[in-house]
């Protein structure tokens, strides 16, 4: 026993002189200390042992056991650290060289003007509603008293996708799916910011645009609600020194129908070649509901009343960040984004 100990001993001292890494190490300490190895044989014939020669057996093979566990941890954390002195040395970063520019994403010209539409008419009570740019036939037109052939639903204008389903041509298919969907038929005071489309491209006009809806429904809502409602917030996208102007106009869902301008944002109403020397640019199309939309929408006309308007959201933009093409709103050009600066929010004219 003695002899074998012994043996085991000076073996583990050459074996641990040959180590060169952590795999050399693992097999090494399977030689000795594994399911078959050196020391675990040392026990194989304590069976035939009596008690007393197998108590003190079991002690020496303990103590072995600590020994060259000892001596093989001590050689691990050695060899660990030099791994690790070595990894470091290799991957040595140069931590005074200057960082490589990360591009930064910046709040969207057109998502500015929304969050401004919407803080303003949130302050003013309404809710911001939304609905699907695939709409039906019946909530972009025939619910809002445009009957079929009626002119405005014109092939040329719509994105159809078959009889009854097309792209919403204007939010206004918002105020139907509201009036429908208030079960209760009670007062509505909504805001619908949304995409809509139509068949049309150039410079001001784009195949796709933003609009932002308006619907008020309550008792007693006059034509003078609509006009306040609507200089509050003219001056408040375009500036308090804007002046409106509302001309009478015609849509099938509302009557009276009146469309309004403001006093022209570049020239400030003298006249120039944005507003084609008038003074006064278009912006909004609005009226009293329409008592067959009302009807039709479940809200009896000789009780309630209301407003709705509906405007192009893009022009704001365009104004306020002096966009020559509305395409540049949809193209996501990087050239035209980036532009637009974080830096944009905290300075931005509110
Ligand atoms: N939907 C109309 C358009 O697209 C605008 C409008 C909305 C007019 C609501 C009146 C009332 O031109």
């Amino acid at each position: 026993m003695e002899d074998k100990i012994n043996e085991i001993k000076s073996d583990l001292e050459k074996d641990l002189a040959n180590v060169k890494d952590l795999n050399d190490l693992t097999l090494l300490k399977v030689k000795y200390l594994g399911k078959k190895g050196l020391i675990t044989d040392l026990t194989s014939n304590m069976k035939d042992l009596s008690i007393e020669k197998r108590k003190e057996v079991g002690r020496i093979v303990n103590e072995i056991k600590e020994e060259v566990l000892g001596k093989i941890n001590a050689l691990e954390e050695e060899l660990k650290n030099k791994e690790l002195t070595l990894k470091l040395e290799k991957e040595k970063v140069d931590i005074s060289l200057p960082s490589r520019k990360l591009k930064r994403g910046s709040r969207h010209p057109f998502n500015r003007i929304v969050e401004d539409v919407e803080d303003f008419f949130v302050s003013m009570g309404y809710d911001v509603v939304d609905g699907p740019e695939l709409e039906t036939d019946e909530n972009c037109f025939r619910l809002l008293n445009l009957p079929l052939g009626h002119p405005a639903r014109d092939a040329q204008d719509t994105f159809y996708i078959d009889e009854e389903y097309l792209l919403r041509t204007q939010t206004s298919s918002v105020q139907a799916r509201t009036m429908q969907g208030n079960i209760e038929k009670t007062p509505i005071r909504m805001i619908c910011p949304g995409k809509v489309y139509r068949r049309d491209e150039d410079a001001t006009h784009s195949h796709q645009f933003g609009q932002v809806e308006g619907l008020v429904i309550d008792k007693n809502i006059s034509l003078a609600d609509l006009k306040g409602t609507l200089e509050l917030f003219a001056k408040k996208m375009l500036g308090e020194n804007t002046k409106v102007r509302f001309r009478p106009s015609y849509f099938p869902f509302t009557e009276p129908s009146v469309e309004v301008d403001v006093s022209c944002f570049k020239c400030g109403g003298t006249g120039c070649a944005l507003c084609k020397q008038t003074g006064w640019i278009e912006v909004l199309g609005a009226g009293m509901v329409h008592p067959n939309v009302l009807k039709m929408g479940g809200y009896d006309p000789a009780i309630w009343s209301g407003f709705a308007f509906g405007t192009g959201l893009d022009r704001f933009a365009m104004f306020r960040y002096a966009i020559p093409d509305i395409r540049y709103l949809y193209t996501n050009d990087i050239r035209f984004l980036e532009q637009f600066d974080r830096k944009d929010d905290e300075n931005e004219i509110k």
